[in-house]
């Protein structure tokens, strides 16, 4: 664990603790979370209000008990619309006592999560439990009207949502050393946004039925359907998501199985694109589209023949019009699929070259999409650095003056900069940015148009990867 997170961390469980023994002390449990059992109606005695939290915090128990993963190790449960319930019911002191026991999951049980996790867990909820109660105790006023009521349930359930994902994203950002940014725009992150809207009111009226007059606390149990409805919805969208994923995984790795010197290409460089991305803060929806290019941007090479693809010695001239048609042949196989139109540039551009000698546009400059110019540096140092059946591995040190040489004629320099800060050019020497050569960029737009489009790049570094 490193120093920042541990910091973090005490924090969180102090903060947590403080807030929990003070807000016991001040503020009294509200009478309606209590379970009339003692034969008197009009008075809520200590122990039918613990009678009251027990209740909500099995609930809440059973609500967590199996929550769906998501990326980055991060889990989210159904257990928001009884916590909810309780702090509507109860105020904000219920509400940090059904977090303390209720958020309990599985996996702690079985002590899958270091202790220290157990606690951070635990923290990052009691105090948005708190404070969301806090927020509905307010705001509610004297409970007579439900719509002030359900409306204050929205707001404390928001404040509940997004304290507990800022603690949940620190912990993550401190672990991993990751952008908040990327976390709280993710596509698993906006699936929650919408459930939020189906767990608050479900909260409010868990709560409703709990105090009808009649009815009885059971009745609040009737909601388990559809909080099990809306837990399946998020697993079916966690699922689907990665089903995506794992086939595009499936299609590279079959490209990439056809030669028996690339296995694995596909999969590097996604990883080294993904990290150029962050070293250079692109959104997280590009971060997606490196990685899902990273992955495809080589499934163009399913159309050419083994004849040209495992070719050992040098290609003809109609043989390099063959294998240079992949980039254009892989955007037409993604083209059909609506989901990856972001990766569609990266795939078809991803051999431009900086100077426009690239293929198959001739792009130059700025006019090459930014993902394709960042996967087109990951690609050259993933095949730099891999054996190919006519010359061995080239060493980190080695390739990486290899991007530097090449940076304002292949690569754009300004990604090279960005790659020499990953961790993949982590113990390399460093050869430093060289004066660059002034490229004629407007000159070259002249005279490209006069080159033929299947010889090599002049000046072809052993940088060019097919
Ligand atoms: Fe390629």
């Amino acid at each position: 664990m490193s120093r920042r997170l541990a910091v973090y961390l005490t924090w969180l469980v102090g903060a947590a603790l403080v807030a929990l023994v003070t807000t016991s002390l001040e503020i009294r449990v509200g009478d309606a979370i209590a379970i009339q059992f003692d034969g008197d109606p009009t008075a809520a005695s200590f122990v039918e209000k613990l009678a009251g939290i027990a209740f909500w915090t099995v609930v809440t128990f059973v609500a967590s008990a199996a929550p769906v993963r998501l990326t980055d190790g991060v889990h989210v449960a159904v257990s928001t619309a009884p916590v909810m319930a309780a702090a509507l019911l109860g105020g904000p002191t219920a509400a940090g006592w059904v977090a303390v026991f209720g958020t309990t999951d599985l996996r702690e049980l079985r002590g899958r999560v270091v202790w220290y996790g157990v606690l951070a867990n635990h923290a990052a909820l009691i105090l948005p439990a708190i404070l969301g109660g806090w927020a509905i105790l307010v705001l509610k006023g004297t409970g007579d009207s439900p719509p002030q009521e359900l409306a204050a349930t929205l707001f404390g359930t928001l404040i509940y949502f997004l304290l507990n994902l800022v603690f949940v994203s620190l912990i993550v950002l401190f672990r991993a050393r990751r952008p908040i940014r990327e976390f709280l725009t993710r596509a698993e992150t906006s699936g929650i946004w919408a459930n939020l809207l189906t767990l608050a009111p479900l909260g409010w009226l868990m709560a409703r039925m709990y105090e009808l007059p009649g009815a009885g606390w059971w009745t609040a149990l009737l909601f388990g359907l559809p909080l099990a409805t809306t837990r399946v919805a998020y697993q079916r969208f966690v699922e689907m998501r990665e089903m995506f994923t794992q086939t595009i995984g499936a299609l590279a790795e079959a490209v990439d199985k056809r030669d028996p010197f690339t296995s694995k290409h596909s999969q590097r460089v996604r990883s080294i694109s993904v990290d150029i991305g962050r070293q250079m803060r692109v959104s997280a929806g590009e971060l997606e589209a490196l990685e899902w290019g990273g992955l495809l941007h080589d499934v163009g090479k399913i159309g050419v023949p083994d004849s040209v693809l495992l070719k050992q010695g040098k290609l003809t001239r109609e043989e390099r019009i063959t294998m240079n048609a992949h980039p254009v042949l892989g955007a037409q196989i993604i083209g059909p699929v609506d989901r990856l139109a972001p990766e569609l540039p990266v795939i078809r551009h991803h051999h431009e070259w900086y100077n426009g000698s690239g293929y198959p546009d001739r792009l130059m400059g700025d006019e090459i999409p930014r993902l394709a110019r960042i996967l087109h540096v990951a690609d050259a140092f993933e095949a730099m650095t891999a054996d190919r059946p006519y010359r061995k591995a080239l060493s980190v040190d080695q390739a990486l003056a290899e991007l530097r040489k090449f940076a304002g004629v292949q690569f754009d320099p300004e990604i090279v900069d960005a790659f020499v800060k990953t961790t993949w050019a982590e113990d390399a020497h460093e050869p430093g940015r060289p004066d660059l050569r002034s490229i004629p960029l407007l000159g070259q737009h002249g005279t490209r148009a006069a080159r033929p489009i299947d010889g090599p790049a002049p000046g072809s570094p052993a940088a060019d990867p097919v």
